[in-house]
C-alpha cells in the first residue's frame, strides 16, 4: 500500500459519485468505493497485519480518506435528493383552479317523481296499486268498457292495433283496462289506482305524444256516491297542485262512467281541465260480475304529462319526452 494510492482512492470515488445522475446510479458507484470490496476497505481490513510503527501512521490516513470519501458521498446524496424532490415537485404538480370534474348521480324522470308522488298519495289513504299489460286485448281495452265495435275511439287514428290484426291486440290507449282487470279478479271492497304508459297514434307535437302516461283511480263499495268522487278529486288536486286548489266537475260522457265529467282544477287563476271521471257504469259492473245492487263505484283518469306540465307551466311536450338534462335537473334527483 502506498500513500499516493490512498489519494487517488478518494479521487475516483468523488469523481464517481459526482458523475452519477441519480440516486440509482449513485448506489451502484457507491458500493465500489465504500463496500467491503473497495480499496479503502480492504486497505483497512489490511491495517492488522501491520508493521506496529506503519500501523499509526497508515491508520491515520486510511481514516482521513474513510472521512474524504463519507463526507464526498454524503454531498453527492444531498445533492441528488435535491434534485429529485425538484423533479417531483415540478412532474406531480396539481393545479387547483383547474375545473372540478362533477360525476352527476343519476336521478329520477319527472314523469317518475310524479308517478311516485300519486302512488304515495292514495296509498296513504288505503288504495292499493294495480298493474296492466301494456299489450292489452281489445276486449278490456274497449268492450268491456262499453266501447263498442263502432266506437270513433277504436278507429285506426287513434289506435295501435298489433298485428295478426286478428289477434284482436293493442298497445292500450287509456289505463281504464286494468279496472276491468281488476273487478274481474277482486271482490269489492276495491280502491285502487293504477299509473301506467298509454299509447295512441298521434305525432309527437308540444301537446300529444304516442307514449304517454295516465293514472286511473277505481273505487267500487257499498253506497259510494258522486260526493266521494269529488272529495277524492279535491284532495288529490290540493296534493298536487297545492292546498288553495278546488275542483270543478263538467259533465261530459265517457262510456264506462255514467254519469260521466271532466275534472277542472282552478289553478294560476284560471280553469284548467285535468281529466275525466265519473261513476262507473253498471253495465260496467255487471260485465264483470259485481252486483249492482249492492254496489256502485267511482273512477277517474288523468294524464300525467298533462299534470306536470299544468303544475310546472311547461309547454312543450317535447322537453318531457326528450330527456335532455338541462330539462330533467330542474326537478331534482327525486331519489
Ligand atoms: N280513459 C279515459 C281516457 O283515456 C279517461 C277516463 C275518463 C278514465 C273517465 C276514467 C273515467 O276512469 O272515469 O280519456
Amino acid at each position: 500500500m502506498r500513500v499516493e494510492e490512498i489519494s487517488v482512492w478518494i479521487s475516483d470515488a468523488r469523481t464517481a459519485f459526482d458523475g452519477a445522475i441519480d440516486l440509482d446510479a449513485l448506489k451502484i458507484v457507491r458500493l465500489a468505493h465504500t463496500g467491503d470490496k473497495s480499496p479503502i476497505s480492504l486497505a483497512s481490513r489490511a491495517l492488522g497485519g501491520m508493521a506496529p510503527e506503519d500501523k499509526a501512521s497508515f491508520g491515520k490516513l486510511i481514516g482521513d480518506a474513510k472521512a474524504a470519501i463519507a463526507s464526498a458521498l454524503a454531498g453527492a446524496t444531498a445533492a441528488l435528493e435535491a434534485e429529485r424532490d425538484r423533479k417531483v415537485l415540478l412532474e406531480e404538480v396539481v393545479d387547483v383552479t383547474l375545473p372540478v370534474q362533477r360525476a352527476h348521480r343519476g336521478g329520477l324522470h319527472p314523469i317518475s317523481i310524479i308517478r311516485n308522488e300519486v302512488t304515495d298519495f292514495f296509498i296513504e289513504q288505503g288504495f292499493s296499486v294495480e298493474e296492466g299489460p301494456e299489450l292489452e286485448s281489445g276486449w278490456l281495452n274497449f268492450d268491456a268498457l262499453n266501447m263498442p265495435a263502432d266506437h270513433p275511439a277504436r278507429t285506426m287514428q287513434d289506435t295501435f292495433f298489433i298485428e295478426p290484426v286478428e289477434s284482436g291486440m293493442v298497445l292500450r290507449t287509456h289505463t281504464s283496462p286494468v279496472q276491468i282487470r281488476t273487478m274481474l279478479t277482486q271482490t269489492p271492497p276495491i280502491y285502487i289506482i293504477c299509473p301506467g304508459r298509454t299509447f295512441r297514434a298521434d305525432e309527437l307535437d308540444a301537446t300529444h305524444s304516442p307514449v304517454f302516461h295516465q293514472v286511473e283511480g277505481l273505487v267500487v263499495d257499498k253506497g259510494i256516491t258522486m260526493a266521494h268522487l269529488k272529495g277524492t278529486l279535491d284532495n288529490f288536486a290540493r296534493h298536487m297542485f297545492g292546498p288553495g286548489v278546488t275542483t270543478r266537475l263538467r259533465p261530459s260522457f265517457f262510456p264506462f262512467t255514467e254519469p260521466s265529467a271532466e275534472v277542472d282544477i282552478f289553478f294560476n287563476n284560471r280553469w284548467i281541465e285535468w281529466g275525466g271521471c265519473g261513476m262507473v257504469n253498471p253495465m260496467v259492473l255487471a260485465t264483470c260480475g259485481i252486483d249492482t245492487d249492492l254496489y256502485s263505484g267511482f273512477a277517474f283518469g288523468m294524464g300525467l304529462e298533462r299534470t306536470l306540465m299544468v303544475r310546472h307551466g311547461i309547454t312543450d311536450m317535447h322537453d318531457i319526452v326528450e330527456g335532455d338534462l338541462r330539462f330533467t335537473r330542474q326537478f331534482g334527483v327525486g331519489l
